[in-house]
């Protein structure tokens, strides 16, 4: 059976999953928005299903709930008073931070519950698009929505794997250090070069490129403090100290960013062996730069 899928919210996640959703053979219904203009715009860049009214959502087997964390609870409550729900019918939503819980508006009124969190960014629906294809989806699910939510993962191209009673708070949190932390990251790496001079922006994006990329694979698989390597591993303390200065001079931001993160890979060393006087130098030298701040 084709499964017909209404999603609210037409913004980057929404538009990026009707793309999916309907290139994999669903039938998407459509979008629905506060904003009639913004909603009509997301269909045309959904290039599928149209503007849905209230009664429309409540025809879908699946409604997907793609508005933004703080308003997803009002949306679900409003769904309900519009009388957008049907027995049976699969209500999701694709935020990180909420379980199961924020259905609470729903309790009682028949439709099944689940929760798809796409781990992939979307900088843009399209950047989005493309990236949800071979991405995890976390899926958390009351039991009888479990074979539909894998279904609709499936659909979207993504591999997915199925929990139960997640810290959400948590998991959101690892969830914005892994992608927005390394994001913010490649920003300060690519100022860091920028100030070195010599480098052009293409040998800039080559070299940051080749050592952020090694570096988040290497600790991948083998394990972060295996696969530290760099001054603060060989405990260098005279190396880390003129970089501290060399980035204070002129980037005094990338200087902090650079301290707390060699502080944590000071531990790392220790942990794989560092000897004990080196990771002393070390130590002293990154409190000295903190002192001088
Ligand atoms: N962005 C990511 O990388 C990413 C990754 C994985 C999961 N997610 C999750 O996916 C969800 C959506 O994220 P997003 O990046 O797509 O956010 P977004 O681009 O800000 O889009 C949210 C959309 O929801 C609409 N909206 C808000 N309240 C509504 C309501 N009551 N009824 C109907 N539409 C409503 C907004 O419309 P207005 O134009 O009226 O504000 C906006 O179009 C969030 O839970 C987020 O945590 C995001």
């Amino acid at each position: 059976m084709t499964v017909r899928i209404a999603i609210l919210g037409p913004g980057r996640v929404g538009v990026a999953l009707a793309r999916r959703f309907h290139g994999a053979g669903a039938a998407v219904l459509g979008l629905l928005g506060r904003d009639p203009a913004r909603t009509a715009a997301a269909v045309a860049a959904a290039d599928c299903g149209r503007v849905l009214a209230w009664s429309d959502v409540a025809r879908a087997h699946a409604v997907v709930f793609a508005v933004g964390d703080p308003d997803l609870p009002a949306a679900i409550a409003d769904a309900v008073a519009r009388g957008a729900h049907r027995r049976c019918a699969l209500w999701l939503h694709t935020s990180g931070r909420h379980g199961l819980e924020v259905f609470a508006a729903a309790a009682g009124h028949g439709v099944r519950r689940g929760a798809l969190h796409p781990v992939a960014p979307f900088a843009d629906a399209t950047a989005g698009a493309e990236a949800l294809v071979g991405a995890p989806a976390l899926l958390e699910a009351e039991p009888r929505a479990e074979r539909l939510l894998r279904r609709l993962a499936t659909l979207l191209g993504m591999v997915p794997i199925v929990v139960s009673a997640v810290d959400r708070t948590r998991y959101h949190a690892a969830c914005a250090l892994a992608a927005n932390g390394t994001t913010a990251l490649r920003s300060v790496v690519d100022a860091a070069f920028a100030q070195a001079g010599t480098l052009s922006a293409d040998q800039r994006r080559a070299v940051a490129d080749a050592l952020m990329g090694a570096a988040v694979h290497g600790a991948g698989v083998r394990g972060a403090a295996a696969a530290l390597s760099g001054p603060v591993r060989r405990g260098d303390a005279a190396t880390v100290a003129l970089h501290l200065r060399a980035l204070a001079a002129a980037l005094p931001d990338a200087a902090r960013i650079h301290a707390a993160l060699m502080q944590h890979a000071l531990q790392l060393a220790a942990a794989e062996g560092l000897a004990a006087d080196r990771v002393a130098a070390v130590r002293a030298v990154l409190a000295a730069a903190a002192e001088d701040r």
